[in-house]
């Protein structure tokens, strides 16, 4: 397994966001974890990264015991994560956004190769590079803050509601981006999603967050055809 989560428990004083949570990743995989606002998606990625603090449980990232490293250390082991509201530097330009993610790369011959495959896979940020970030759409916002998680070749990533905010057009894009990245770049994929629909289309599993619980998993054809599913998520 590249991620394993056992028993994950998260607090935030006395509220508690997510209760017992385990679920893991095989390297390849694109899995999702579906839920409603509030659920305690972000907060698992957020533990996941690092940026908030487990109070039960263990997380281990390629075989190793990380649930205590500080952020830094998860990065540098290949821990991406592309966050809610998809956040860029406002002022900064998008080539100095996507310089912003470059961490432990070996050389500056690879960091001209890894450029250039990110342009080719999101033209846009090319046509734009030298254009303030907050010049740009949301929808390319959200295309520039997957490049800059992408920037240094993660082996695994984490991304919180990237649907969000985006018309349907764009999400189909940006979900079809995250399939072609998985199938045949072989990146390992942990999606958190509201939009279940999108997501389920794309992934191999999911499991179905609720206040901090898992209320079920499954691949994704399961969990389709799952009525429970289908009338609270799914709306049919
Ligand atoms: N810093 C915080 N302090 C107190 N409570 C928090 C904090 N962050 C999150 N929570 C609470 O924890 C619960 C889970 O929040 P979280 O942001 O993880 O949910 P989510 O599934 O990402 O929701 P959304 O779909 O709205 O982004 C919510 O009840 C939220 O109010
Ligand atoms: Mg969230």
């Amino acid at each position: 397994m590249l991620l394993e989560v056992e028993n994950l428990k998260i607090s935030y004083g006395d509220i508690e966001a997510v209760s017992g949570v385990s679920f893991a990743l095989e390297q390849g995989e694109l899995v999702s974890i579906i839920g409603a606002n509030g659920a305690g998606k972000t907060s698992i990625l957020n533990a996941l990264m690092g940026i908030v603090p487990v109070n039960e449980g263990r997380i281990s990232f390629q075989g190793r015991q990380i649930t205590r490293w500080p952020a830094f250390r998860r990065a540098r082991a290949g821990m991406r994560m592309v966050p809610e509201r998809a956040r860029t530097f406002a002022r900064l330009t998008v080539y100095e956004n996507l310089m912003v993610g470059v961490y432990k790369l070996r050389n500056k011959v690879d960091l001209g190769r890894r450029l250039q495959w990110l342009y080719k896979m999101f033209p846009i940020l090319e046509k734009r590079k030298n254009q303030p970030a907050n010049t740009m759409s949301g929808g390319e916002q959200q295309q520039l803050a997957i490049a800059r998680a992408l920037i240094s070749d993660p082996d695994l990533l984490l991304v919180d509601e990237v649907s969000m905010g985006l018309m349907p057009k764009l999400v189909d894009e940006v979900f079809d981006l995250l399939k072609r990245l998985n199938r045949q770049q072989g990146l390992t994929i942990l999606l958190v999603e509201q939009n279940a629909v999108a997501s389920l289309e794309i992934s191999d599993r999911a499991y179905v967050l609720e206040t901090g619980n898992l209320a079920c998993q499954g691949s994704a054809a399961e969990l389709s055809q799952d009525p429970r599913v289908r009338e609270v998520y799914l709306g049919h």
